[in-house]
């Protein structure tokens, strides 16, 4: 589907993601992260990501060690792209859907590009995750997109309102809040389960981790 445009054609790379993953040494995958508004998905995305970057950058004296080979990641979150490309963008249904539709096809350019992406947005929506995973399996990639469900109950959620944005939801400050007066969808099938909500950070980053080696994504 081209939307709106005519006379465009779809351009395909002769560099395929099997040279890129020789090249890399490491597959290319998305980890989404889903989960409540402080539930911890840009914490646990930005430790996963520091353990993965660290991992590269630990010059084992073992030439032979996974340690030395450098992964590429990269991380999509609330921050950069609603202050940038999805600036028009606010909290409705409608805005989240498009929100979510973006981001997927930004991820799946960066998938392309043999990068680890990990992204971090409440996706409350279960319709615009799975429209993502569809995505990225019509481009060729049938086990690379991982639904992490960062599962931390609304309770827990609403006790560490870092940010003060539960206090204003409830008090009707802010419409349509994740949780409060918005629905989120939890995901019923997700790749990794973690426990953000009681588990310890490190815990959960082994278990991100150890996902990606079980699967062969990382040596
Ligand atoms: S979504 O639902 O996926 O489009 O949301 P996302 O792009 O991840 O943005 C969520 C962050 O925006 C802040 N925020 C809100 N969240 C939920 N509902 C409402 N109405 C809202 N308004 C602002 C909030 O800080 C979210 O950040 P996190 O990191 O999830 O706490």
């Amino acid at each position: 589907d081209v939307g709106n445009a005519t006379n465009i054609a779809w351009h395909h790379s002769s560099v395929t993601k099997e040279d890129i993953h020789k090249r890399n040494n490491h597959k290319s995958c998305i980890l989404w992260f889903t989960g409540l508004s402080g539930s911890g998905k840009s914490t646990l995305a930005n430790a996963v990501n520091m353990r993965l970057f660290q991992r590269g950058m630990t010059n084992d004296n073992d030439e032979s060690s996974t340690a030395n080979v450098p992964l590429h990641s990269y991380i999509l979150d609330g921050d950069n792209i609603r202050h940038g490309i999805n600036q028009d963008l606010g909290f409705s249904d409608e805005d989240r859907v498009e929100n979510i539709r973006r981001i997927g096809h930004i991820a799946a350019l960066f998938l392309d590009a043999g990068m680890i992406v990990l992204t971090a947005f409440v996706s409350p929506f279960r319709s615009d995750r799975e429209q993502v995973r569809q995505l990225v399996n019509r481009n060729g990639y049938q086990h690379e997109f991982i639904e992490v469900f960062c599962d931390a109950s609304l309770d827990v959620c609403e006790k560490r309102d870092t940010k003060g944005l539960y206090d204003k939801a409830r008090k009707g400050i802010i419409k349509d809040f994740t949780g409060i007066s918005s629905p989120y969808e939890a995901p019923e099938n997700p790749e990794l389960i973690v426990n953000t909500g009681e588990t310890q950070l490190d815990e959960c980053v082994d278990k991100v981790v150890s996902y990606l080696e079980e699967k062969g994504l990382i040596p």
